[in-house]
């Protein structure tokens, strides 16, 4: 029976990635039923709102959603339809693993990123402070952090840790400077990570784990962080195996899942036919996983790194001069093999 799932193309080079993914899912026989809609720019054009309903209703009735990138204009504009998804269904855990598919800086990378999806400072809680006049004399953000949402992050990351055989957890936070909210993150760290005696846990400040990542990625495993840390480790995270078209990303809830790529709409190379499309492809990659259909994924999985390591054909953001097609053929005739 085919598993239906909301597609949103979102915008750049999001429609060029996801046909390439849609072909791979395609070729690999997986069976899905696709409900596409428009979110973000694509259906401010069409319906003139950034996030309608019938987008809502459908991931309600699908559970599932396959996702390109969606543009957020920076400083003014709509609100970011990822935060917004991310909230409405609460899918408080973003998992990001990184692979090294083709040896760079490093050879041998494999982690992953559990990032708090839910809370800390993007829970966009800002205003404005002296509007009287005509001028802005300062502006204000809330950093909100739950200890319900700091434990089920954690305990997600230690469930994690244990479905796949995975050595530590590290939580990376800032509990010296911001003493109570993300001393609330630790605190609850160190109580879940009793409960877990076979998984090594360690805490580290961000801004060093930051440097400790570029030195030695190989001395982490899981890394457990809230929001807007989450956000910037996964792209430097993402540097370490090749850059963000490598990337995938799972945003968990309760009984919805977005699967998407980390990386944004990349509108400097956007019709140009060059995007990378692997960090969506593994992108569905998850989402096979999630949906039980383990074997497939792991085929497609298999073809595209096959594909990279055999360095033939490369896209350009990887030194190569494949086009998104010409890797999507390449992919899709690997497949089985
Ligand atoms: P970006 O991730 O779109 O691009 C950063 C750089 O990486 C660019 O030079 C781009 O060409 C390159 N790049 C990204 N993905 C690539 C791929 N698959 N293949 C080859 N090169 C790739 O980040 P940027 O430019 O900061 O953001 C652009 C827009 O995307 C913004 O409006 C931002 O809000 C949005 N965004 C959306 C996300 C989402 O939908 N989940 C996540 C991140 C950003
Ligand atoms: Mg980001």
């Amino acid at each position: 029976m085919a598993h239906e799932i909301t597609l949103l193309a979102g915008d750049g080079i999001g429609p060029e990635i996801t046909r390439a993914t849609l072909r791979l899912l395609e070729a690999a026989g997986v069976a899905l039923a696709t409900d596409e809609q428009k979110a973000g720019l694509a259906a401010v054009e069409a319906h003139g709102e950034p996030m309608p309903r019938a987008v809502l209703d459908s991931i309600r009735r699908t559970g599932v959603a396959l996702k390109g990138p969606l543009t957020t204009p920076s400083g003014v504009g709509f609100r970011s339809v990822n935060v917004a998804l991310r909230q409405e269904f609460d899918l408080y855990a973003n998992v990001r693993p990184v692979r090294t598919l083709f040896p760079g800086r490093y050879t041998d990378v494999d982690l992953v990123l559990v990032r708090e999806n839910t809370e800390g400072l993007y829970v966009g809680v800002e205003h404005y402070i002296g509007v009287g006049s005509d001028r802005k004399a300062a502006a204000e953000s809330v950093m909100i952090v739950t200890r319900f949402g700091a434990e089920r992050i954690v305990r997600y990351a230690f469930d994690y840790a244990r479905r796949h055989a995975r050595r530590k957890v590290t939580l990376v936070h800032k509990a010296n400077i911001l003493k109570l909210t993300q001393g609330l993150i630790l605190e609850a760290g160190r109580e879940i990570a009793r409960q877990y005696p076979e998984i090594a846990f360690e805490d580290r400040i961000i801004d060093a784990t930051a440097m400790a990542l570029v030195l030695d990625p190989s001395r982490f495993d899981v890394i457990v962080t809230e929001n807007m840390f989450g956000d910037i480790l996964s792209d430097e995270m993402a540097g370490l195996v090749g850059g963000l078209g490598f990337a995938p990303a799972a945003n968990i809830g309760e009984g919805v899942a977005i699967f998407e790529a980390v990386h944004g709409s990349a509108p400097d190379i956007a019709g140009q036919g060059v995007a990378n499309p692997t960090a969506l492809m593994l992108a569905a990659c998850l989402m096979l996983d999630h949906l039980g259909e383990r074997e497939a994924a792991r085929r497609m999985r298999a073809a595209v790194e096959g594909v990279w390591r055999e360095g033939r054909a490369r896209t350009r953001d990887a030194g190569g001069k494949a086009s998104t097609a010409e890797f999507t053929d390449a992919v899709i005739a690997k497949l089985g093999s």
